[in-house]
């Protein structure tokens, strides 16, 4: 995991650059599910006055579990996507039922949370509690997607597993937390969908699509 390895480079240029956001300041694992199903559709800059709010209301996933539904609504009006918070608080609700209100750890019962799909299980495991498990969204598949110079349809399920493994074997050991958010980081300042910022990639060594010349052609697209 030291300089030079895939890992190794994400953690030190994710450690030198990442931008200070407020979930990033905390180890609260409730903290950071709240940050995650914002983030989920909706961009950083308009979560940050949400996810400052959502938090001063219900502080802790008992305060969410209780709360009445319209009052949830009320503090996520503007955010949109109105089910993710009504499936969220149901989620808070089943853990304050089953784990005494503390968020598990176990990727497998965070699966089985309302609302938590592969995605949200893989930023939880790893940005709240440290473990290897990868977090694969839009982001994360286009930069893997150009890592690789991924030919197939990005978007079928086979390709997700691909990425998934292919992340999952680069895990620098003890720097979950870190490695996640610096590929998610990546993705937003350095790997972006159009004008890639090539020359400042602290990957690119590892890069197949920018040795091609044309890290725009991914991710691939269905094309039937
Ligand atoms: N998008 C999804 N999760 C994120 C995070 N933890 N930081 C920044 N952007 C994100």
């Amino acid at each position: 995991d030291g300089p030079g390895s895939f890992g190794g480079d994400v953690l030190a240029w994710y450690r030198g650059n990442a931008r200070s956001l407020p979930w990033r300041d905390t180890r609260d694992p409730y903290a950071i599910w709240v940050s995650e199903v914002m983030l989920q559709q909706t961009r950083v800059e308009t979560v940050i006055p949400y996810y400052h709010r959502f938090l001063e209301q219900f502080p802790t996933i008992a305060d969410l579990a209780a709360a009445p539904e319209e009052a949830v609504l009320k503090v996520w009006e503007g955010l949109g996507y109105y089910r993710r918070v009504k499936l969220f608080q149901q989620g808070a609700r089943q853990v304050v039922a089953e784990y005494g209100g503390q968020l598990p750890a176990e990727p497998e019962q965070l699966a089985a949370l309302p609302g938590i799909g592969s995605y949200m299980v893989g930023a939880l495991a790893s940005i709240a509690f440290n473990r290897p498990v990868p977090a694969v969204d839009g982001n994360v598949i286009r930069l893997v997607s150009r890592l690789l110079a991924f030919p197939e349809d990005s978007t079928t399920g086979r390709s997700r597993r691909i990425f998934t493994d292919w992340i999952q074997a680069r895990f620098p050991a003890g720097a979950a937390r870190d490695f996640t958010q610096g590929l998610m980081e990546l993705g937003a300042l350095i790997c972006l969908p159009k004008a890639p910022r090539c020359d400042g990639c602290p990957v690119r060594r590892h890069c197949r699509a920018m040795a091609a010349g044309d890290p725009e052609r991914f991710p691939v697209k269905k094309t039937a």
